[in-house]
């Protein structure tokens, strides 16, 4: 049985609605926020506030809260911190670099030229929008072609003998998520890295619906072919904010539009404009507490505590998910999608209810107090490939850290209650 985790930390699981206390599975949009962080915000907007660089006490801890968050998001990715850069989210960080690519690619067989026709780019059907749009606009503005990879609608997993066979010696770049949002599907992205590097590909990952349930090392993604990976803390008990990880070298070579008397230094030339401080003092905190849920000496190195918090994470998740798979599946009128809990997945589930639309359901469980949220979450072209875009999409339930086994017992009841009542 699951308790879930730290939830004394979280505020938000004091809300009651309707009489019920609230039961939040709308996590994959954005999680709720532990205390810390909301004191984070606030303490550096009421104590700190300031412009970077100046010779004024504020400044120089507004510059020290921005390395702090540089640190703190190297120690979550296993990067160093002058591989890490903030922006607004991941869909403006990736429009950002996107347009960066269209000047110049950084390196590969292209290196120093511009994309150009002729040249490919390859997505995948089970991509959020947010990878797909930025490469879509890249190769339509260059006269390049995009390539999207298939998925297994059995499996709603990647199809990869499809992805095999669109690399080739025109492959530029390939954009892959390593956890699709809509199905919980988790990706072997080493796996598409190796062939992607081999044909000279840059390698970017979108791993906003994976950070928040697994410890990222971009040091092993880097061997396999990673370039570029992008996360949002605003997904894992963060505020809203994008973190872009990139190889200092390609960084470097990135000709990305700037303002001309900003630093041209690595990693704050790819950066644009005033950063969100206020948002990195949270981002900061939201690492620090996933590092406190694997307890031990505060002592201890960050990465290794937050070694233990993810392992705690997982446990905790794997078990949500697999009843949350199985109380669903086995309510008449529920079709559940995507991988199911033996395959490598997140703890997200997404359904439909025959006969009800996605938007009713998630109205009627909101009424018991049970926070869902429905639609095509972006991730459009998988909803399409089910069949259910027009009919307003899924209905996605997703654990997180302070999930409880009540709760996900709360979600099935509401999910028969529809069912019934269709
Ligand atoms: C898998 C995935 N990729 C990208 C995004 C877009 O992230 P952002 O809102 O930070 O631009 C989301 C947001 O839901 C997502 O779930």
């Amino acid at each position: 049985m699951t308790d879930g985790l730290a939830r004394d930390a979280f505020p938000a699981l004091a809300r009651v609605h309707n009489g019920h206390p609230v039961a939040y599975f709308d996590g994959p949009g954005g999680t709720q926020v532990p205390r810390a962080v909301a004191d984070a915000v606030a303490d550096y907007l009421l104590h700190h506030n300031a412009t970077a660089r100046w010779a004024t006490p504020t400044s120089r801890e507004t510059d020290a809260v921005i390395a702090g968050a540089r640190a703190a998001a190297a120690d979550l990715l296993g990067a160093r911190p002058e591989e890490i850069v903030f922006g607004h989210n991941m869909t403006t960080l990736a429009f950002h670099l996107s347009r960066a690519l269209g000047r110049a690619l950084p390196a590969g067989p292209g290196e120093g030229r511009p994309l150009q026709a002729g040249d490919e780019v390859v997505v995948t059907e089970l991509d959020h929008h947010a990878n797909v749009a930025p490469w879509q606009a890249l190769a339509d503005e260059r006269g390049a072609v995009l390539r999207t990879a298939r998925m297994d609608a059995a499996t709603g997993t990647l199809d990869w003998a499809h992805f095999a066979s669109l690399l080739g010696p025109r492959t530029r770049l390939v954009a892959v998520n390593a956890a699709c949002n809509a199905l919980g599907t988790v990706t072997d992205v080493a796996r598409a890295a190796g062939p992607a590097r081999h044909v000279g590909a840059l390698v970017f990952v979108d791993a906003v619906h994976w950070a928040p349930h697994a410890l990222i090392d971009v040091g092993t993604l880097a061997r396999a072919g990673v370039d570029f990976l992008a996360c949002s803390p605003y997904k894992f008990y963060g505020p809203h904010a994008g973190i872009l990880w990139g190889r200092a070298e390609l960084f470097a070579a990135l000709d990305v539009p700037r303002v001309a008397p900003s630093p041209d230094t690595v990693p704050e030339r790819v950066e644009t404009g005033t950063r969100n401080h206020e948002a990195l003092a949270g981002t900061t905190a939201a690492i620090d507490f996933l590092a406190s849920l694997g307890g031990g000496d505060p002592a201890e190195p960050r990465r290794t505590r937050l070694a233990r918090g993810y392992a705690r994470i997982h446990a905790a998740e794997q078990a949500l998910v697999a009843r949350m798979w199985d109380g669903l599946r086995a309510v008449a009128g529920v079709t559940v999608y995507g991988p199911p809990p033996d395959l490598p997945r997140t703890p997200t589930v997404s359904f439909t209810v025959a006969g009800r639309h996605p938007r009713d359901v998630v109205a009627a469980a909101a009424a018991e107090g049970v926070f869902l949220s429905h639609g095509d979450f972006y991730a459009a072209t998988v909803a399409e490939r089910y069949g259910v875009r027009v009919g307003g999409g899924f209905v996605r339930a997703g654990a997180a850290c302070y999930t409880s086994a009540d709760e996900v017992d709360r979600l099935v009841a509401a999910a028969r209650r529809s069912a019934q009542d269709a």
